[in-house]
C-alpha cells in the first residue's frame, strides 16, 4: 500500500493510531487473540453492522515504535508494521502467518475488443474486471496455507485455488464449482498453515468485494473491495474451533432454536392450494413419515402481496392451520421483500405515507418486478421500518403463523439489478445500494426475528436467503435454489461444513434438489447426507416432477422414513450441539479437520464430515456405488450398523447398498437419543436413551422445553453422565427442569 514513511504513532487505551505520510491506519487490540486493523480510507467512524456491541476487552499488550517500525505484541501474537503499511503477523513460536506482499498484482492479458466480441458471441462470459481494486491487500502465500469459511460459497472445503466475490446474487441456474457468488456474503475466511497456528480473518466491508486465494498467482492471496474502508479482525488460536470461537464472538451466534423447527419439513413451490397442503399433510402422516410443517411458498397471499392470505384458495384465514395444527402440523409461509405496488394494499400505502421505502436519485420511490408485478422495497437499514415489518407479522401470527421463511431478499429484481445508487438508510445515514445490498437480507431477517419475538415470546424460526457475517444471530438459513444433480448432492457437505464455521449453524439445503427432477436413488441418497441437517426440509419448484418420497415408489418411501427416523432418534443430541453452539459457535456439522487438525489427511476431506465429536457420517454422493472409502481419524470407531470396532488412522471400504448411510460412533462417547415421533410434541418426551459406545464412556445432556426464554431463568437441565464398569453415573450440573422418567442405556 502506498502511504509512503510511518511517521508517528499514539497509543490510547486499546487503540493505536499509526501515521503514515498520506494516511493513518489504527490498530484495535479486541482480545489478547484478537486484532482489528482499520485504514479508514473511506469513513473513520464506521459502525459495524455484522459486530453490534463493542467487543474489546481490558487486555495487556506491549507497543513499540522504534527505527520506523511499529511493533505490538499480546500474550498470543506479535504485529509487526513498517512504511507503506507492510506488515507481518506472527505466533507465539515466532512462526510468521500472515505477511504482506510487497509485489505488484499479476493481472492477466487484457482482450482486445475483436476477442470479446468473439467470446461474446458465444455466450462465453467475458472475463471479470482486471484492475487494482479500491481498497486492496495482498499476502504472501507461504504455500502451505488451507483456506476455510466464506459461508456458502459453491465449490470445496478448502478453497485454495479460487476466487470469489462478496456480491448477494439470486443464481436459479446450476450453481457450479466456480461460481464466484450465490446468495450471501461471509467475507471470512480461515487459514490452516501446516507450520504455525491457525488464524482467521474477517473483512468487514458490506461493498462489493473480492477474496482470491491464489488463483491469480501462487505466490499471493488477496482481498480486494470496490468501496469501504480496509478494515479487517486477525484472530488467532491454538486451533481451528478457537478461530470459530472468536469469530462468532465478534459476529454473534445462534440462538437455540424451538426444538420442532429441528424435525423434517416438507415443501414444494406449487402447493397451489388448501387442498395441496392438507393432501401432501395426510400422505406424510399415513406413510408415517415424521413431519413438523408443510410450507406455504408464495402462493398462499394474493397475488403475491405480502401479509396477506389467498382465501379463495386457501380457505379462510388460520382454517387450515388450526385444522392441520391438530395433527401436530406447525405453520411455516415465506415472506419476500418487495412490496407490490398497488394503491389500496395495506402494505403499499404504509409504507408510501411512512416514507418507508427506497427511493432513486430523483427522490421517486424506486420500482423494479418481483413476483407481484411493480414492487417497491423496503428500507430496512432503519429501525422504524424494521419495527414496522416485524409488527406486520401480527398478521400471521394471528392465523397461527409460526416460522417464516425469508426469501428474494439479496435484492431479487426481475427487471435489471437495482442501481447502486438506489437510496437507502443505514440507521439515519444516507446511503444508496452499493454499500446496502450485502445486507439487505440481514436487515430484513433481523426485523423478522424481533417482530416474530416480541409477538409470540417463542424462540423465533426465522429462515434467509440472503444474509451477511452475523445474520446468524436473527436467522437459520438454506443454499437457495440448488437443483437435482449428484454434483449439488456433493456440495451440500463442503457448502454446509463451511457454513458451519462461518457462523451459520442453522442450515440446510433443499432436499432431492431444487430445480430439476429428481429420481429414486437420488432422492434416497440426499436424505441419507441430509439425516443430521440442522434444517431438515425437501423443496423443490414448479414445472418439475413431484418430490414427495411416495412419488418415487414403496421402497424409496422406506429408506427415506428410515433416515427421517434417524434424525428423529438423534435430535437431542442435535439440539444439545446447539445449546453448546450458541455459547461457542461451534458447528453443528463439520468437516474433520475441524476437530483432528493434526492429521493432513482429513485437510481436503469432501465428502464425510463429523456431527458433534460423536459421530462420523460418509454419504454415498456417487450415482451407482454401493461401496465408499472412508477415512477414519484417530481413536476407535463403531459402525452404527453393524456395531463393528475399527481403528481409525486409516480408509476402509464401507459397504452401502441404497438403503445405507455409513456411519461410526466415536469409542468412549455418550450420545443422547429419543425415540421417534411423528412430530415434536406427539408425546411427551420422558424417556432419555443413551447411546453408550466402549466400556468407559462420557457425555453430558441438556434439556429444556424446546419453546421460549425460560432456560435463560434457569428452567433447564444440565446432565453429565459416565459409563463405567456396567455401570452408569449421572451428576445433575444443573437442574431446573423437570426430569426424564427414566434414562436407558443403549450399548453399541
Ligand atoms: C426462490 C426460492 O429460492 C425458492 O425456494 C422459492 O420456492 C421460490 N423463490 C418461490 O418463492
Amino acid at each position: 500500500m502506498n502511504i509512503g514513511k510511518l511517521q508517528n504513532t499514539k497509543k490510547n487505551n486499546n487503540r493505536v493510531e499509526l501515521t503514515f505520510e498520506k494516511s493513518k491506519i489504527y490498530l484495535e487490540v479486541i482480545t489478547e487473540n484478537i486484532v482489528r486493523v482499520l485504514n479508514p480510507c473511506w469513513k473513520e467512524d464506521y459502525e459495524s453492522i455484522a459486530i453490534e456491541k463493542d467487543k474489546s476487552v481490558d487486555t495487556d499488550f506491549n507497543f513499540e515504535f522504534k527505527s520506523g517500525k511499529v511493533c505490538l505484541t499480546t500474550s498470543s501474537l506479535k504485529l509487526e508494521i513498517g512504511d507503506n503499511f507492510t506488515f507481518t503477523f506472527i505466533d507465539k513460536n515466532g512462526i510468521e502467518l500472515l505477511t504482506t506482499y510487497s509485489g505488484e498484482r499479476k493481472l492477466r492479458q487484457t482482450l482486445s475488443e475483436k476477442s470479446k466480441k468473439l467470446l461474446e458471441a458465444e455466450g462465453h462470459d467475458v472475463a471479470d474486471e482486471n484492475k487494482d481494486y479500491k481498497v486492496q491487500v495482498l499476502f504472501k502465500r507461504f504455500g502451505d496455507e488451507y483456506f476455510y469459511g466464506m459461508g456458502d460459497k459453491t465449490g470445496f472445503l478448502n478453497k485454495n485455488g479460487y476466487k470469489y466475490e462478496n456480491w448477494n446474487s439470486d443464481i436459479p441456474q446450476l450453481h457450479h464449482e466456480n461460481m464466484p457468488a450465490l446468495y450471501k456474503s461471509i467475507p471470512y475466511v480461515m487459514v490452516k498453515k501446516r507450520s504455525g497456528q491457525p488464524f482467521g480473518l474477517f473483512f468487514d466491508n458490506t461493498f462489493h468485494s473480492y477474496m482470491d486465494f491464489s488463483k491469480e498467482s501462487s505466490d499471493y492471496y488477496y482481498y480486494g473491495a470496490d468501496n469501504g474502508n480496509l478494515d479487517f479482525y486477525f484472530m488467532i488460536g491454538d486451533k481451528l474451533p478457537d478461530i470459530v470461537e472468536e469469530y462468532s464472538y465478534l459476529t454473534g451466534r445462534a440462538p437455540m432454536p424451538q426444538l420442532w423447527t429441528l424435525g423434517y419439513h416438507q415443501c414444494r413451490w406449487g402447493y397451489e392450494s388448501a387442498e395441496d397442503i392438507r393432501r401432501i399433510a395426510h400422505k406424510m402422516r399415513e406413510n408415517k413419515i415424521p413431519c413438523e410443517s408443510v410450507q406455504y411458498d408464495i402462493d398462499y397471499m394474493e397475488g403475491y402481496r405480502v401479509f396477506t392470505w389467498d382465501e379463495e384458495n386457501y380457505e379462510p384465514k388460520g382454517e387450515l392451520i388450526k385444522e392441520l395444527s391438530k395433527d401436530g402440523f406447525k405453520a411455516v409461509c415465506i415472506i419476500d421483500p418487495g412490496v407490490k405496488k398497488d394503491e389500496g394494499y395495506f402494505c403499499y400505502d404504509e409504507g408510501v405515507e411512512k416514507d418507508f421505502f427506497a427511493k432513486d436519485t430523483d427522490g421517486e420511490i424506486y420500482v423494479n418486478e418481483v413476483w407481484p408485478g411493480d414492487a417497491v422495497y423496503p428500507d430496512f437499514g432503519r429501525k422504524e421500518v424494521r419495527d414496522w415489518w416485524g409488527e406486520n407479522h401480527k398478521r400471521l401470527a394471528n392465523m397461527g403463523m409460526q416460522g417464516i421463511w425469508n426469501d428474494m431478499n439479496e435484492p431479487a429484481s426481475f427487471r435489471g439489478p437495482l442501481p447502486l445508487d438506489v437510496q437507502f438508510h443505514i440507521g439515519d445515514r444516507l446511503t444508496d445500494h452499493s454499500e446496502v445490498h450485502n445486507v439487505y437480507g440481514h436487515f430484513m431477517s433481523k426485523a423478522t426475528f424481533e417482530g416474530m419475538k416480541k409477538i409470540t415470546g417463542k424462540r423465533p424460526l426465522v429462515i434467509t436467503r440472503a444474509c451477511y457475517a452475523g445474520t446468524q444471530k436473527y436467522s437459520a438459513v438454506w443454499t437457495g435454489d440448488n437443483q437435482s444433480v449428484w454434483s449439488h448432492l456433493r456440495m451440500l457437505i463442503p457448502q454446509l461444513c463451511n457454513l458451519g464455521m462461518s457462523g451459520f449453524t442453522i442450515a440446510g439445503t433443499d432436499i432431492g434438489g431444487f430445480g430439476g427432477d429428481s429420481n429414486p436413488e437420488l432422492l434416497s441418497r440426499w436424505i441419507e447426507a441430509a439425516a443430521f441437517c440442522t434444517f431438515f426440509r425437501n423443496h423443490c419448484a414448479k414445472g418439475q416432477i413431484m418430490q414427495e418420497p411416495w412419488e418415487f415408489g414403496n421402497k424409496t418411501v422406506d429408506i427415506y422414513r428410515k433416515y427421517v427416523e434417524l434424525h428423529y432418534r438423534f435430535l437431542p443430541y442435535i439440539y444439545d450441539l446447539l445449546r453448546i453452539s450458541q455459547e461457542t459457535g461451534a458447528p453443528v456439522m463439520r468437516p474433520l479437520v475441524y476437530s483432528y487438525e493434526n492429521d493432513p489427511n482429513t485437510y481436503e476431506l469432501n465428502d464425510e464430515f463429523l456431527v458433534g465429536d460423536n459421530i462420523l457420517v460418509a454419504p454415498v454422493v456417487e450415482q451407482g456405488a454401493t461401496k465408499r472409502m472412508v477415512y477414519l481419524p484417530e481413536g476407535t470407531w463403531v459402525d452404527y450398523w453393524t456395531k463393528e470396532r475399527i481403528s481409525g488412522g486409516q480408509y476402509i471400504i464401507a459397504d452401502a447398498p441404497l438403503d445405507v448411510l455409513p456411519m461410526y460412533i466415536r469409542e468412549g462417547s455418550i450420545t443422547p437419543m429419543y425415540a421417534p415421533v411423528q412430530y415434536v410434541g406427539e408425546k411427551k418426551y420422558d424417556t432419555l436413551e443413551l447411546l453408550i459406545a466402549g466400556d468407559t464412556a462420557y457425555g453430558t445432556h441438556y434439556q429444556d422445553n424446546g419453546e421460549d426464554y425460560k432456560y435463560l431463568d434457569g428452567e433447564y437441565n444440565m446432565y453429565s453422565f459416565k459409563y463405567a464398569d456396567g455401570k452408569l453415573e449421572t451428576t445433575m450440573e444443573h437442574e431446573g427442569y423437570e426430569r426424564y422418567d427414566d434414562i436407558k442405556v443403549v450399548r453399541i
